[in-house]
């Protein structure tokens, strides 16, 4: 059966070969196909970020508006999907809405099913980037009880999708540049992220060959737990909790240091980032210039400051590298966007969404790729005599 090696976690396993993300956690590096992850965000767009991602260049100007025509085109969702919203509980999360509505698109388009088509898959692709945001929209729509919004298509994707999110049928609705320029920049520093928990899910199921929209679904629902994208909900309510009990810093680190009933730092930490993130890094200055920009300074940002401060100083953390990631400080700018804490892992997944297309295509196109099949070390009971119910 040959050497099998125990890796809980994969922690030490590389999967796959990819050319798509390059990042060095010791000196907090993260580069997309080559290109520094400051420079996209401050230079580039979601759109275009996505087309580097997927297709593996910078788009020319006009294969960018191609590609552009192309999405807006697909935005809409078939009335038969928009019914599928009425089932679901008024209070449901919206990232279980989400997965389900993604794995839903299966059933619309059974053109989808053949991962080597590389016609239909490019279809698919087109699909998933123009009716997520609309997904996305219509799961928070229903959870306010507002109708539903068509999606605007003379807009570009992050209005659209503002529009459709906070705007109301017989109303003008302006998205404010500010927010728009923030939330898309946003966007390109989730974009893709290596074989990251959600990103190994889609590659683990797109290996058995089942289609884009499957694949991604079940992306979702990784992406879902609190240690992953999660966390910038999880950030939040923790800030706010400290906040609840008088703002006290330092006992709730005690608390967090003291392992009390699993209290974990949220936002911080990371399995390949032993520095800080240095998408972390842009996210804070943003959150600094935005929140007092649109005068929406709030003291969770300063409980926030105060808690990377505190534990930056801490042996506990500094012995084990821990440093604010992401999640640490995206909340805090979605809040001021107007949007609600249930929805941050949402806009987590429609910035992710690019990143798990270029891996699902890189590996139905890689030769040497295999359907995921960990082994395991049994260890259960040796083999023992069954006994029928009566006797036992
Ligand atoms: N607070 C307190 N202690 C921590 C934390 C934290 N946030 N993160 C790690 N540790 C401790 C951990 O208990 C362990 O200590 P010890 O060696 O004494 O047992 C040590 O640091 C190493 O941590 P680990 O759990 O072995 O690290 P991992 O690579 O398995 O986990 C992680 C990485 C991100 C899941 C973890 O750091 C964590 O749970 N962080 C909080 C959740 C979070 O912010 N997740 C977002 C991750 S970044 C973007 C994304 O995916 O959304």
């Amino acid at each position: 059966t040959g050497l099998v090696t125990y890796d809980p976690g994969f922690a030490n396993t590389a999967s796959c070969a990819s050319e798509i993300t390059y990042i060095d956690g010791d000196a907090g590096v993260l580069r997309y196909r080559g290109y520094p992850i400051d420079q996209l965000a401050n230079g580039s767009t979601f759109i275009e970020t996505s087309y580097l991602l997927i297709y593996g260049e910078l788009p020319t100007a006009q294969q960018l508006g191609e590609f552009e025509d192309k999405i807006r085109r697909h935005t809409l969702l078939h009335e038969d999907l928009k019914r599928f919203f009425d089932g679901f509980p008024r209070d449901a999360h919206p990232m279980p809405v989400l997965s389900s509505a993604v794995s839903a698109l299966s059933t619309f388009y059974q053109d989808s099913h053949n991962p080597f088509d590389a016609e239909q898959v490019e279809l698919s692709t087109v699909r998933l980037l123009a009716k997520l945001p609309t997904i996305a929209a219509y799961a928070y729509k229903k959870s306010v009880g507002q109708p539903f919004l068509y999606p605007d298509n003379s807009l570009g994707l992050v209005e659209n999708f503002l529009r459709m999110t906070f705007g109301l049928p017989a109303e003008p609705y302006e998205p404010d540049p500010v927010i728009v320029r923030a939330l898309d920049m946003l966007f390109v520093l989730h974009a893709d992220h290596e074989q990251n928990c959600s990103t190994s899910t889609v590659r683990l199921v797109g290996s058995s060959q089942a289609n884009l929209f499957a694949s991604v679904s079940a992306g979702i629902n990784a992406l879902f737990g609190p240690l992953h994208g999660g966390a910038n909900q999880s950030v939040l309510e923790m800030l706010e909790s400290i906040r609840h009990s008088g703002g006290d810093v330092g006992s709730f680190v005690q608390k967090v240091k003291a392992r009390e009933a699993g209290v974990k730092l949220m936002g911080f930490g990371h399995r390949v980032y032993k520095n800080y993130d240095p998408r972390a890094a842009i996210v804070k200055k943003t959150a600094d210039e935005i929140l007092t920009g649109l005068g929406k300074r709030d003291d969770l940002l300063d409980i926030a400051l105060e808690l990377e401060g505190v534990a930056l100083s801490d042996d506990y953390f500094i012995e084990r590298k821990l440093y604010p990631n992401v999640d640490f400080y995206t909340g805090l700018l979605y809040r001021a966007m107007g949007f609600p804490t249930k929805m941050f892992t949402v806009l987590f997944a429609i910035g992710r969404l690019p990143g798990w297309i270029a891996q699902w295509h890189e590996m139905i196109n890689d030769p040497q790729t295999k359907i995921g099949r960990p082994r395991q070390l049994y260890t259960g009971p040796g083999e023992r005599e069954f006994v029928p119910v009566g006797k036992r």
